[in-house]
């Protein structure tokens, strides 16, 4: 089975912190796949591209090559991903343009190609429904909405923005919604995925669960 670690799951529900860890700790590659779509939705916005242009962002999507640095980190065509992908601006309208399916194969193709290349935790919302079907470990993560939205808070404050509860919450809940009932790929908990409520947990413990049941998985 292939070497791939799984971690589907609401925005806010620690994903991407736990994916980062849990890679470090195992030695293997960190798929961050929303960064991915992040980073097409950048360079579409700074293109002028509307998200309604379906076969012009397939075509954007083509000119994005992915791959591993040697700190095992995704870069974009030889460089790392740009920070502005974090910014509220970007987060607002990722959902629309990652949506169509000309975006999608494209982005499929190129993150299945980097989890046969090297071991890997793959993050994202598809990861164990369409393009990792066959991984080895796969985790569908939640949390409750409020507590989602207070960690997405602290992060971007300490990332330099400065950002309002009530509207981070409405965010998650628009992309929840966007993510979950979209034609293509939709947020999906995978039938054999192992569900794990971080509401209650602290990052410790969210990786130490993943890494054991990794482990007595093998
Ligand atoms: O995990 P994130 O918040 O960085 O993801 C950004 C957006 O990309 C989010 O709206 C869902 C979307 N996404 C997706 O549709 N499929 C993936 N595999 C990963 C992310």
């Amino acid at each position: 089975m292939l070497q791939v670690i799984t971690i589907d799951g609401v925005s806010g529900s620690g994903k991407s912190s736990t994916a980062k860890l849990l890679a470090k700790q195992l030695g293997f590659c960190h798929l961050d796949t929303g960064a991915m779509y992040r980073t097409h939705t950048l360079m579409a916005i700074r293109s002028g591209l509307k998200p309604d242009q379906y076969d012009e962002l397939g075509r954007l999507a083509e000119k994005l090559d992915f791959s591993f640095s040697d700190a095992k980190e995704l870069m974009v065509n030889g460089k790392p991903l740009p920070s502005e992908i974090r910014s509220p601006e970007i987060s607002s309208h990722v959902s629309e343009y990652c949506k169509p399916h000309e975006v999608r194969k494209v982005m499929a193709l190129q993150q299945r190609k980097l989890g046969l290349s090297k071991p890997c935790v793959a993050e994202g919302r598809d990861m164990a429904t369409v393009v990792f079907p066959d991984a080895r470990w796969k985790f569908y993560m939640t949390a409750r909405p409020e507590v989602r939205a207070q960690r997405r808070v602290k992060e971007l404050e300490l990332a330099g923005h400065s950002v309002k509860y009530e509207e981070i919450l409405r965010n998650l809940g628009e992309r929840d919604d966007k993510d979950s009932n979209r034609e293509h790929a939709p947020l999906k908990k995978a039938e054999n995925a192992v569900e794990i409520d971080t509401s209650d947990l602290t990052m410790d413990q969210q990786v130490s669960t993943i890494a054991n049941l990794v482990r007595s998985a093998p």
